[in-house]
């Protein structure tokens, strides 16, 4: 498969800016019987099984502890997996930091996003919604990149965009920067129906799955599951790309086991 061969390059601070450049790979549009596809179906179904308990889930936000975890690499997949099934689907970029759904869906960034909504109280909905080729799947980008995204994320006008973005999607998915670094997914999880959280394998220590846990607690969010990335496997020799679902990932939490 070649979706990952391409070497991953990194920025002034160290981090992928891969998926920020190139987008990232829809590897559920481009090769849908791929088995990576097939995982992430089965990601959608463990996540739907996650949310009988919950009720109805119309939004979801998808974290990670850590930057470069593939947070944007799974909420657009899931995204395109959500949107073949035929629900009505739509995708917020809220990452106002390392923002990639413009790249991964070829859209406008700059002129119509999240951004030019939440600073402007003239705009509408529809000024900032874009299509996509894919059909069901449409997408809100970052907008240009502001000073205060935390602030922004906060505000009243996020809360009642967040209503009203429920209001005319079956499923509103949002990625988000880590919450480990800054609070900015912190601030949007309380207003979600779901969160999500992706662990990398290798990446996500156990300080850090601590820390996760006592954020998640304060945060106030409603926990469905963790989202296994094992971005390692390829390394050891695997044809496969590990995306698994797993509850009760060894740490305790709202429904989840501890051990
Ligand atoms: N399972 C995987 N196997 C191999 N490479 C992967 C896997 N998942 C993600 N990657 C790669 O890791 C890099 C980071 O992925 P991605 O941008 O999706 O992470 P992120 O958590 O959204 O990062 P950020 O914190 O910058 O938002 C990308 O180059 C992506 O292609
Ligand atoms: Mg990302």
């Amino acid at each position: 498969m070649s979706f990952f061969n391409k070497r991953t390059k990194t920025g002034k601070d160290g981090l992928s800016v891969d998926t920020m450049t190139n987008g990232a790979r829809l590897i559920a549009a481009a090769e849908p019987k791929s088995p990576v596809a097939e995982q992430f179906r089965t990601v959608r179904t463990n996540i739907d099984f996650a949310a009988v308990a919950k009720g109805e889930i119309k939004t979801l936000l998808i974290s990670s502890a850590l930057p470069s975890e593939g947070k944007s690499t799974i909420t657009s997949n899931l995204a395109v997996v959500y949107a073949q099934q035929g629900k009505k689907v739509l995708l917020v970029d809220a990452d106002l930091r390392r923002p990639t759904a413009a790249a991964t869906f070829d859209l406008k960034r700059n002129s119509a996003g999240l951004t030019n909504y939440l600073g402007d109280n003239q705009k509408d909905i529809v000024d900032v919604i874009q299509h996509t080729a894919m059909e069901n799947l449409d997408i809100i980008t970052s907008g240009p990149i502001p000073p205060n995204p935390a602030e922004l994320l906060g505000s009243g006008r996020m809360t009642d965009l967040v209503t009203k973005l429920k209001a005319a999607y079956d499923l509103v998915i949002f990625d988000v920067p880590p919450f480990l670094m800054v609070t900015d997914a912190q601030v949007l999880m309380a207003k979600m129906d779901g969160v999500a959280i992706v662990v990398s394998g290798g990446k996500t220590n156990k300080g850090a799955l601590k820390r996760t846990n006592e954020i998640l607690q304060i945060a106030e969010a409603p926990l469905l599951g963790f989202i296994y990335n094992d971005k390692n496997r390829k390394k050891k020799g695997n044809s496969g790309y590990g995306y698994g679902y797993g509850y009760g990932y060894g740490y305790g939490y709202g429904d989840t086991k501890s051990n």
